[in-house]
């Protein structure tokens, strides 16, 4: 495990059996990062079997993003997911992960209608979810349910820039906050948010100096996604990471061919099957 550990982030907090045991990822681990420069790590996760493979790998915080709806569910998009989907997924990956901060979506429609509107989905999320802090959509406009989830010991991730739940209003999947005004409002709604007590704003499809100057401008950390290299920490979703699917946003580089790599053992299993070489003498019970 202490492979699995980076020196710069929580080192093991103690060795139960002889096995260390990583240290969870908090909130003021990810302002000591911003403070030191050193890049916060973010990807997607949505079950157990990604969580632990990614919490294994060092990374700092995993979402598990309503990004569920078109990557997991075979929905068109995140607004048709709902609270009681995500929660399954959302305790999958906490029980999965030691180490990494678990942040989950607080999904469209379970939150927006008011502050105490979010404080009732976010205390289901913690309580049967079991994640760390969860990730609203928008700025000056939801930092009152900021404020009270925060105040109520909730820690809150924004998300600003391109915010998927509203892509009917904005157009489509675009790039947010091109030109001076649009660019200071971005910033103004990144400090609302800050000053509302989140502890990170996630800025997604943001021209890469305006992702800049919010990252300068806030004391939390910002995680970009189509953001640029300026920002303190960077997120994708874990299937365009590793090269899951046959599209991918040009801001997302593949890491991996793992669906390739799917592909070509499931052929072969099928094969072994079909020739009769599987089972062999060492997968079968003589007696
Ligand atoms: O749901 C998601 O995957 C997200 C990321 C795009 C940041 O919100």
């Amino acid at each position: 495990m202490s492979e699995q550990t980076p020196a710069s982030t929580p080192a093991a907090s103690g060795t139960p059996g002889g096995v260390p045991v990583p240290k969870r990822v908090r909130v003021h681990h990810l302002a000591q990062m911003k403070e030191r420069g050193e890049p916060i790590t973010m990807l997607t996760a949505y079950d157990a079997v990604t969580g632990r493979i990614f919490d294994e790998a060092g990374i700092d915080m995993l979402l598990v993003g309503d990004s569920i709806g078109n990557t997991m569910l075979g929905l068109h998009g995140t607004i048709p997911v709902t609270l009681d989907e995500m929660i399954p997924a959302a305790r999958a990956v906490t029980g999965a992960a030691h180490r990494a901060m678990v942040v989950a979506d607080l999904p469209f429609g379970s939150y927006e209608a008011s502050p105490q509107h979010a404080f009732a989905s976010a205390a289901r999320m913690l309580k049967e979810g079991g994640v760390h802090a969860v990730k609203l959509e928008g700025g000056e406009r939801i930092a009152e349910h900021v404020r009270l989830l925060s105040q109520s010991g909730i820690p809150v991730v924004g998300h600003l820039g391109f915010t998927p739940q509203s892509e009917n209003s904005l157009g489509g999947a675009r790039v947010q906050g091109r030109g001076d005004e649009a660019a200071e409002r971005l910033v103004q709604d990144a400090v609302a948010l800050q000053e509302a007590g989140a502890v990170a704003v996630v800025l997604e499809m943001v021209p890469a100096p305006v992702a800049e100057r919010a990252t300068e401008v806030l004391h939390i950390p910002t995680i970009g996604i189509g953001a640029g290299p300026g920002c303190d920490g960077q997120v994708l979703v874990w299937t365009d990471m590793a090269g899951m699917t046959a599209w991918a946003p040009r801001f997302a580089r593949k890491f991996g061919d793992v669906g390739a790599a799917l592909y070509t053992a499931t052929r072969t299993y099928a094969g072994a099957v079909r020739e009769r070489t599987f089972p062999g003498p060492e997968h079968t019970f003589a007696e």
